[in-house]
């Protein structure tokens, strides 16, 4: 995929969260200018992306996706919020500026956070561009409350900061990266693909493998990146998960092992998208992209 669709996207992903966020001058002022602080202007919108590549796959509608797109960015948001704060990994820079608590308080920050996820589930309550079977739209509330709940992103960071100072098997922390960070990026390649009211089974199947992948290998490249990465292309601190003595594939299997990993992984999602042709070339991108990624 050209960045120059990369671009087109972004943009119109932008347009679409700030179309959605509370205004800026809506009573209660402060939390809701924390809200659009920590959405608007940053971030690659790789979870948006892929709920609008999946659903190309399929042939779903581009408009009914945008609410969807949104509802995962939302989270997204959320979680790199309170992930940021003192309790958590204690960050003051997320996308090249001072993170939310930094800017805002902590007290605004927790708050904001806590707004974003509510928000997105009142997406997928009553955003008109949702698909509107009633069936459909119940089963995408769950696979979002499932992917981002004690069961999927928050387990997984709760397994995250216990594990500081502790050593993890590789299928430990294979479990823990699947759940912190890929449960989210499975969630948003399902809704995408759900938006096809006449979706087979099978390519339902594929596309769930592939986002399994791609979803694990994200979090691979980003302890590489913590460790080989550049903060200010990155936006954010770099070296940490070794101040914080946190257990990463880097530490288990070295660099050359951990970007082994990451291409096997690319591998095996590339290969469950075979049954498509020139329609998932997106997601054929998103996947190189994923373990390539300097940023
Ligand atoms: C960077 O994504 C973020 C991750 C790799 C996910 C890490 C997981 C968490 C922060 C979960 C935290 C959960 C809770 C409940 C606090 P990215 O590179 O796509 O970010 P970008 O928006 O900067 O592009
Ligand atoms: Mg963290």
């Amino acid at each position: 995929m050209a960045e120059e669709i990369i671009k087109q996207y972004q943009s119109h992903i932008e347009r679409e969260l700030d179309r959605r966020l509370p205004a800026a001058d809506l009573y209660p002022v402060d939390l809701h200018r924390a809200m659009r602080y920590a959405v608007l202007d940053g971030g690659k919108r790789i979870r948006p992306i892929l709920v609008y590549s999946a659903g190309r796959v399929v042939g779903a509608p581009f408009k009914s996706l945008d609410g969807l797109a949104c509802a995962v960015e939302f989270i997204h948001a959320y979680s790199l919020i309170h992930d940021d704060l003192p309790a958590m990994d204690n960050d003051d820079l997320r996308h090249g500026r001072p993170s939310c608590h930094r800017a805002f308080g902590e007290a605004l920050a927790i708050l904001a956070g806590d707004a974003l996820q509510a928000l997105a589930f009142q997406l997928l309550g009553q955003d008109v561009t949702i698909i509107s079977n009633p069936t459909v739209r119940l089963q995408m509330l769950c696979i979002l409350a499932r992917a981002v709940g004690s069961l999927g992103m928050v387990g997984g960071q709760a397994v995250d900061l216990a594990a500081v100072d502790h050593e993890l098997t590789l299928a430990e922390l294979d479990s823990m990266h699947i759940h912190k960070t890929g449960a989210l990026i499975r969630a948003s390649v399902l809704l995408g693909a759900l938006s096809q009211p006449q979706l087979e089974q099978s390519f339902l199947e594929r596309l769930d493998h592939y986002a399994k992948c791609i979803g694990l290998a994200f979090q691979i490249r980003d302890d590489i990146l913590n460790v080989i990465g550049d903060s200010i292309a990155l936006g954010k601190s770099t070296g940490s998960d070794r101040a914080l003595c946190k257990p990463t594939y880097p530490t288990l299997l070295g660099l050359d092992g951990s970007r082994e990993h990451t291409k096997l992984l690319c591998q095996d999602a590339l290969a469950s998208l075979d049954i498509f042709g020139s329609e998932a070339e997106q997601l054929r991108w998103i996947a190189r992209f994923i373990i390539e990624r300097t940023y």
